[in-house]
C-alpha cells in the first residue's frame, strides 16, 4: 500500500514540508510506501478552461500534471500539504487542483481509501485553507469526513515548525491514523 503526498510549498524543507515528512516517516515505520511530491519542483500549469476535456485522450498542458495525477490516482492514500498564502492555499496547489479536472470530467475516481490535509500559516486564514483542502480530498475522493484527517498549525519563518513539538506530534498522529484507517478491516481492499 503507498501513501502519496503532495506538497504546495516552494520551499523545500519549509514548514509544510516537514510536517507532510514528519506523517510519511510514521507511515514508512508502520511498513507501508511512501512518496511525496513537491508541486514546485515540477512544470504544473493552470487548467486551460477550454471544457473540453471529455473528449480529448489527455490533457492538452504538456507539463508534468498528467504523471502526477497518475500516482495521484494510484495511491491507497493521499495527503495534501500547504501553507497559506493570502488567506488560503498557494498558486501551486491551485493549479494542481484545477488539473484534477481532467480526471474529474472524465469519471475517473481516485483510488485513495483515506486522505490527510496539513496546512500552515504565519498568522491568519488557516481555517478556510484547512476547509479548501478538505473539500476538495472529499470531493475526488467520495470519503466521508471522519476518513479525511487535518492537522494544521503556525509556523512562520524558514524551518519554525521545528520547535513546535505539539504540531510534529500532531503530524505524527496524523500519519498513524492513515495507517489505521487503510489497514482496520472497514477499511481494508477485498482480497
Ligand atoms: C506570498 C505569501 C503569502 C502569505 N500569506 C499568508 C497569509 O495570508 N496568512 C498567513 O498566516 N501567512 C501567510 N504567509 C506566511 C506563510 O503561510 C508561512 O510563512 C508558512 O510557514 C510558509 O510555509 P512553508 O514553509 O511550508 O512554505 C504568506 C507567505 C507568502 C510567501
Amino acid at each position: 500500500m503507498k501513501i502519496t503526498a503532495i506538497v504546495g510549498s516552494p520551499r523545500s524543507n519549509g514548514n509544510t514540508s516537514l510536517l507532510v515528512d514528519e506523517a510519511l516517516k510514521e507511515v514508512a515505520g508502520r511498513g507501508l510506501e511512501t512518496e511525496k511530491i513537491m508541486l514546485g519542483e515540477y512544470q504544473v500549469g493552470p487548467c486551460l478552461g477550454h471544457e473540453n476535456c471529455p473528449s480529448l485522450s489527455e490533457c492538452l498542458q504538456k507539463d508534468d500534471v498528467p504523471w502526477i495525477l497518475e500516482k495521484f490516482r494510484e495511491a491507497d492514500g493521499i495527503i495534501l500539504g500547504s501553507p497559506v498564502y493570502y488567506y488560503t492555499i498557494t498558486a501551486q496547489m491551485k493549479a494542481f487542483i484545477d488539473r484534477n479536472y481532467f480526471l474529474y470530467t472524465h469519471g475517473i475516481p481516485l483510488k485513495a481509501r483515506c486522505a490527510g490535509t496539513i496546512a500552515v500559516a504565519g498568522g491568519a486564514g488557516l481555517e478556510r485553507t484547512d476547509r479548501d483542502l478538505r473539500r476538495f480530498a472529499r470531493m475526488m475522493t467520495s470519503l466521508p469526513e471522519e476518513k479525511v484527517v487535518s492537522v494544521s498549525g503556525y509556523a512562520s519563518k524558514h524551518g519554525d515548525v521545528k520547535s513546535n513539538t505539539s504540531l510534529l506530534e500532531e503530524a505524527r498522529a496524523l500519519g498513524a491514523r492513515i495507517v489505521e484507517m487503510l489497514t482496520s478491516p472497514d477499511t481494508a481492499p477485498i482480497p
